[in-house]
């Protein structure tokens, strides 16, 4: 299987256009194809949307982004893919006879995989050459900031084809569940349909309306289920004695009819509620605007789990943690280089931009964000140095001990920004970092810190000397930057004049 530089689109409607949006975001080329050539517009305009959301999911250092390209050229697009998503209209007929035809134009190591919500992988496989690389790739919307994607095999499907995906999944920050066997409607929509069923139910019979339906859920349940299922959730509620308590207790009420399996008639009336409902609960807001506010907590509570690890934010943190490890080896790769060309200089471990919620009410970046962005550089430099989450969970960590912040000139939102970092000195259990922010427009200094660290065993809560390794790389750094000048601000103290 192929390593993927190039991802080619079949069908480019809301799924396609997530598809793309993820994908150029974490460096990957694009090649979108679909039957109308308006949708070239279409999906440009997708992918320009989700970017605002996209860019503040993580501060990780990220690859140049991917480059979009569209056809209507369906071969086209399957002879230059290194991996093909399909994401056409729902029909099994429809995407039988595509899949089978863009099968033979794509290599026979280029994977295809499906977006379908519930058709069967060895039905879509059926007539394609080299069914063995097809799979159900099942997304969810918006394709750019939920990572779950469930892999499904057929019965033509190999292991190879799955763990290729997989791998290919996992490095666009995906969460890849592999289901064990093909059941239509995989395993989220059975979930998902299992409720909306019951839903349609209750609105039916006039219990509740659409609004209170979705507070039953908004206000209890669905805050749990961000990060622990409900069977882990359960497991909870069953006091000392877990899951097995709670299905003595509440397992008889299974047989009562709290639920129905078969879903009501789609009756004009039940139509019209259900209308009426959604677009009283959307209160004049355009489906844009409720999308952005989605969007908007769906970064947030990421960036929340990923503090404890847990659910999307295990995947965010691991997606980060190969970031940083990406970014300190192409910064270990230019100090080699530049020391080979005799003039290591700072190292730019840091490119951002001032994001507008970062901005204060005089229109410049806040405070507390510089702070942000110096401690975001020292993460990288300690990362290029080796201290990474396998040194941290070893009980090891640097503590700040001082922080000077210089501020020299203005930065305003949507403004470049780079930081170059230096070691200024190290020891066995100290090192002294020194930071300068920089616009990169013009590479006027904005800011510089000037930091101290402390090597410390948390365990033992005190100071300890830091692993060899660690410190010898700190320490060459320190020696190569060393014919560089050192910075005005560097060891001023506040009010001072330079
Ligand atoms: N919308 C969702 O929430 C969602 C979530 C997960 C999976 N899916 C699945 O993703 C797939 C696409 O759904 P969508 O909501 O993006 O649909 P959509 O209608 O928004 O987009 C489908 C696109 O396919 C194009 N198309 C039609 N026939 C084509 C062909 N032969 N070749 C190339 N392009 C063709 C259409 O022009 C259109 O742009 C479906 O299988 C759906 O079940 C949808």
């Amino acid at each position: 299987m192929r390593q993927v530089r190039t991802l080619g689109l079949l069908g480019t409607g809301v799924i396609g256009g997530g598809w793309a949006a993820r994908a150029l975001h974490f460096g990957i080329d694009v090649i979108a194809a679909d039957v109308k050539p308006e949708m070239e517009a279409w999906i440009r305009g997708a992918v320009a949307n989700a970017e605002g959301a996209l860019s503040r999911l993580t501060f990780a250092p990220l690859p140049p982004k991917g480059k979009l390209s569209f056809t209507t050229d369906l071969a086209a697009m399957a002879r230059q893919a290194d991996f093909i998503q399909e994401n056409i209209p729902e029909q099994l007929e429809l995407k039988q006879r595509t899949l089978a035809a863009v099968s033979r134009h794509a290599p026979r190591e280029v994977v295809i995989a499906s977006s379908t919500s519930g058709l069967m992988p060895s039905d879509l496989q059926r007539d394609m050459e080299c069914p063995e690389r097809f799979l159900v790739a099942h997304p969810f919307n918006p394709v750019y900031l939920l990572p779950l994607v469930e892999l499904v095999g057929g019965k033509a499907t190999s292991d190879l084809a799955i763990e290729a995906a997989s791998r290919f999944y996992t490095y666009i920050g995906m969460h890849a569940l592999k289901v064990r066997r093909e059941v239509p409607g995989h395993l989220t929509d059975r979930l998902q349909e299992a409720l909306w069923r019951e839903i349609l139910h209750m609105v039916n019979d006039g219990v509740a309306s659409t609004g209170e339906l979705d507070d039953s859920i908004v206000y209890g349940p669905g805050l749990r289920w961000a990060a622990m299922g409900t069977n882990l959730i359960y497991h909870l509620a069953g006091s000392e004695t877990g899951m097995r308590h709670m299905l003595r207790q509440f397992g008889p009420c299974l047989k009562w009819p709290w639920t129905r399996l078969e879903a009501p008639e789609l009756t004009e009336q039940l139509i019209d509620r259900m209308v009426e409902g959604t677009r009283a609960q959307a209160a004049g807001r355009s489906i844009r605007e409720l999308e952005r506010l989605r969007d908007d907590y769906l970064v947030a509570i990421q960036q929340v789990l990923r503090q404890f690890n847990i659910g999307a934010g295990a995947t965010l943190r691991a997606l980060e943690e190969r970031l940083y490890e990406a970014g300190a080896a192409a910064a270990r790769g230019a100090l080699l280089a530049a020391a080979a060309g005799d003039s290591p200089g700072a190292l730019r471990l840091v490119e951002t931009e001032v994001r507008p919620e970062w901005v204060d009410y005089n229109g410049h970046m806040t405070d507390s964000r510089y702070l942000q962005v110096f401690g975001d550089a020292t993460d990288a430099l300690l990362r290029y140095a080796g201290v990474d989450d396998a040194y941290r969970r070893s009980g090891r960590a640097l503590y700040t001990v001082e922080t000077h912040v210089t501020h020299q000139a203005e930065a305003r939102a949507l403004e470049p920004l780079y930081v170059a970092s230096r070691v200024l000195e190290v020891d066995d259990k100290r090192v002294r970092l020194f930071h300068a922010l920089c616009r990169g427009r013009d590479a006027a200094q904005v800011a510089t810190a000037e930091q101290l660290y402390l090597h410390v065993d948390a365990t033992a809560g005190k100071a300890a000397a830091m692993d060899e390794g660690v410190r010898a790389r700190l320490a060459a750094l320190q020696a190569a930057q060393a014919r560089l000048p050192l910075p005005p601000e560097a060891g001023r103290l506040a009010g001072k004049a330079r």
